[in-house]
């Protein structure tokens, strides 16, 4: 292209390429604003205010605002009902004055919903997390085993457990996405956990999962089973118990595994040494039993996907980035996760699709 004299078709070609690059360029802005709307805790403001909150009623709410910035709330609010996190509507049938609304996205980040979102999104976004991502194309040129690693000096799981706060940042992050995740898996597939007698959590975090599925099965003895600080000072309650260990090592035997948001986390190599510790924790003795339940992502095939999933889509790689930066994970097709089970002596497996962007897969020895 001749970049001094362009032509008209070209200028429209040209402008619209421009503003794609300034768009993603900046779209870390889209993720920023909403943490700073959660840390001033907006959501929650609205939601106690119980009638659609005009800029001013909003201003006042927010008791730790510094009074000269407070006009520019309306710039992060903008931005955010643009992104459909809040919406605006009449205060009533004959005013013409608008305030803010919440909608399905930001109920999902108020604090007291059981479901919330926050933890995660603040975990997610905290700078520890953050900084590796600027370190990706360094990583990609030297030997670390992740960017997580180039940036920090240290595997994530080890750097928790040197940093209290981080720790404590990661498994509250994990402790929500357990709630919802769990939510949806006690109803949509209670069938899954008819039948078990005992199931371990493997890398369960503190235990919220297997707290909700041991609560569900009174008669089923559960395993929570995680690395020491993960479970350290974590106390055994009925059919529920916490077990330190290292699942390159040893897994405790049960009828099931349940694997959730585990082997994403890990490359191939280092999944099959966890799925052949899940395919003996199943097995008693000689006799094939049980099954391992995994809830991980399949991600869709990129070039047959159709526009409504496009989206999802996005979110999945967006993942797969993320395990890239923090672990040495990654999120798979099915021909690798297939390729995978074949490869650690399973015989079968079935997918389930009940959870969106994820998938629970059963497997079977
Ligand atoms: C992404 S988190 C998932 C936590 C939980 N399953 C959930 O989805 O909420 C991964 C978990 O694996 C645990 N983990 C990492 N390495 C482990 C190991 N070698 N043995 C047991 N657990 C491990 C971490 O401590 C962490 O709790």
């Amino acid at each position: 292209m001749d970049m001094v004299n362009v032509s008209e078709e070209h200028v429209n070609e040209l402008l619209e390429a421009h503003a794609h690059v300034w768009n993603h360029m900046f779209s870390f802005i889209r993720s920023m604003s909403l943490k700073c709307a959660i840390d001033l805790g907006i959501p929650d403001i609205i939601q106690n205010h119980g009638k659609p909150m005009t800029e001013s009623e909003l201003m006042a709410a927010l008791p730790t605002l510094n009074p000269t910035k407070a006009c520019n709330i309306y710039r992060v609010m903008r931005i955010l009902v643009h992104s459909g996190f809040f919406a605006r509507q009449k205060l009533g049938d004959n005013v013409e004055e608008d305030g803010y609304v919440l909608t399905n996205s930001s109920r999902l980040l108020l604090n007291d919903n059981p479901l919330s979102v926050t933890p995660f999104l603040k975990s997610m976004l905290d700078p520890i997390l953050m900084q590796p991502w600027h370190f990706l194309g360094t990583w990609f040129q030297n030997d670390d085993r992740t960017s997580f690693v180039t940036a920090h000096g240290l595997m994530i799981w080890d750097y928790c457990s040197h940093d209290p706060r981080m720790n404590n940042s990661f498994n509250e992050g994990m402790v929500s996405d357990a709630r919802f995740v769990n939510r949806i898996l006690i109803d949509k597939y209670r069938g899954g956990f008819e039948g078990l007698n005992s199931l371990v959590d493997v890398g369960g975090g503190t235990g919220t999962l297997g707290k909700a599925i041991a609560d569900a099965f009174p008669h089923m003895e559960c395993t929570v089973f995680d690395l020491p600080h993960v479970v350290a000072g974590l106390q055994d309650s009925g059919n529920l118990k916490y077990v330190a260990g290292d699942m390159f090592e040893q897994i405790p035997a049960a009828d099931a595994v349940l694997l959730k948001w585990i082997l994403h986390d890990w490359n191939d190599d280092e999944c099959l040494k966890i799925l052949k510790r899940c395919k003996e924790a199943i097995s008693n003795g000689e006799e094939q039993r049980g099954k391992v339940i995994i809830i991980d992502m399949v991600l869709n095939n990129c070039e047959k996907v159709k526009d409504e999933a496009r989206s999802l889509t996005e979110t999945q790689l967006l993942f797969d980035m993320l395990m890239m930066v923090l672990t040495t994970g990654k999120e798979r097709q099915e021909e690798e996760w297939a390729k995978l089970f074949l490869a650690a002596g399973f015989s079968g497996y079935k997918i389930v699709t009940i959870l969106g962007v994820r998938s629970l897969i059963e497997l079977y020895p």
